[in-house]
């Protein structure tokens, strides 16, 4: 019978290391049912061993991992309602599309009719838009197709949770980010919670509900993508989510910052004494204003100009929209800029 906690995930003080190294450290974690969850960090962080923990295929050393509201943390990978889609999607050469599919209900305990099973197939391809392919060999179909076959398998079985191991990974700019829409879009349809692992912040946003920022084996912070970027905790989650200008100031009274030499607002709690002072660089009007400026390099970037400014002793760098307000900056010019009210976030130094 469904619940409300079908598809829920919760992590508590997961631990592994390899040898005298600690590869994941002390994740906690709450999934919600039905979210669209990705796991986002750098190379060897410890995404793929959190995700591998969760499917049953290591072990924890410390902590506990509950599915559906019950502690799975001793369960073999196939008594968990799980599923996984890994990179290298390891489709079968010699089997075609369906028989590959078909495969994904090889662990069902039920023993089923060969015709239920054919409609199941069907229907796991209509799913993902290949139910004109189904008598086709693999190496018959592109990247993207093959990588829909192995989402076929992974969701015929109905789990409540599939976890996804940067299974666009392989695939080209253009494919990735149609398949990204795509993935999104069908997480969301058919609800079922996905746990996705992926080092691409542009992946992660442009799909997540939420995003757990991970770096050397430990969560820095979990939140929604404009939470992430418009609000984080610390320097390293500033530096990784996004482009940043971040510069040591201090707060000298109440909501008021000095940053290269300026003074700037600054939000209403940051707390007082010596910080690290991210503006993001959208958020910098040039032209307005009352903080003195020199223009010191012009970057055409198609959609948008990146302007480097000298403020005091300190460089900004801004990203202002190319268009005829900004068409006619040039380098070596002065100017005035203004940074938006919300835009300045003070950091704990980092
Ligand atoms: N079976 C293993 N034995 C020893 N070390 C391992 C093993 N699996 C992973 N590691 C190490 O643990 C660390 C975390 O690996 P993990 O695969 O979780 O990283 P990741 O965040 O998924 O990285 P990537 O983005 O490159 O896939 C890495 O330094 C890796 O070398
Ligand atoms: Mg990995």
């Amino acid at each position: 019978m469904a619940t409300e906690l079908d598809g829920a995930v919760t992590l508590r003080g997961l631990r592994k290391s390899f040898g005298e190294r600690i590869v994941v450290n002390d994740v906690s974690l709450e999934i919600r049912a039905g979210e669209f969850f990705s796991l986002l960090g750098p190379s060897g962080c410890g995404k793929t061993t959190t995700l591998r923990m969760i499917g049953g295929f290591e072990s924890p050393e410390a902590g506990n991992i509950l599915i559906d509201g019950r502690d799975v943390t001793n369960d073999e990978p196939e008594k968990r309602p799980l599923n996984t889609v890994f990179q290298n999607y390891a489709l079968f050469p010699h089997l075609n599309v369906r028989e590959n599919v078909a495969f994904g209900l090889r662990f069902e305990k039920n023993s089923h009719s060969k015709e239920s099973e054919s409609k199941r197939v069907s229907d796991a391809l209509e799913l993902v838009q290949l139910g004109i392919f189904g008598d086709r060999r693999v190496h018959q179909l592109s990247g993207g197709e093959q990588q829909r076959v192995a989402l076929a398998r992974a969701l015929i079985l109905e789990p409540s949770v599939l976890l996804l191991d940067e299974p666009l990974g392989a695939l080209d700019a253009q494919l990735r980010a149609r398949l990204q829409i795509e993935l999104a879009v069908l997480q969301r349809q058919i609800g079922i919670t996905f746990i996705y692992v992926t080092h691409d912040q542009h992946e992660a946003f442009t799909m997540s509900d939420r995003i757990g920022v991970m770096r050397e084996g430990r969560l820095l912070q979990v939140g929604a993508p404009r939470e992430l970027y418009e609000k984080p905790v610390s320097v390293e989650v500033a530096r990784f989510i996004g482009a940043a200008n971040l510069l040591s100031g201090r707060v000298s009274s109440r909501g008021i910052v000095e940053v290269a030499g300026e003074k700037f607002t600054a939000p209403d709690n940051a707390p007082l004494g010596d910080g690290m002072v991210m503006i993001r660089p959208e958020r910098i009007r040039i032209g307005v204003g009352s903080h003195n400026a020199t223009i010191n390099r012009v970057t055409f970037a198609g959609s948008s100009l990146h302007v480097g400014l000298t403020v005091g002793d300190s460089i900004l760098v801004a990203e202002v929209p190319n268009d005829e307000t900004t068409a006619n900056l040039a380098e070596g010019q002065k100017t005035m800029i203004d940074v938006l009210p919300d835009a300045v976030r003070v950091l704990p130094l980092g």
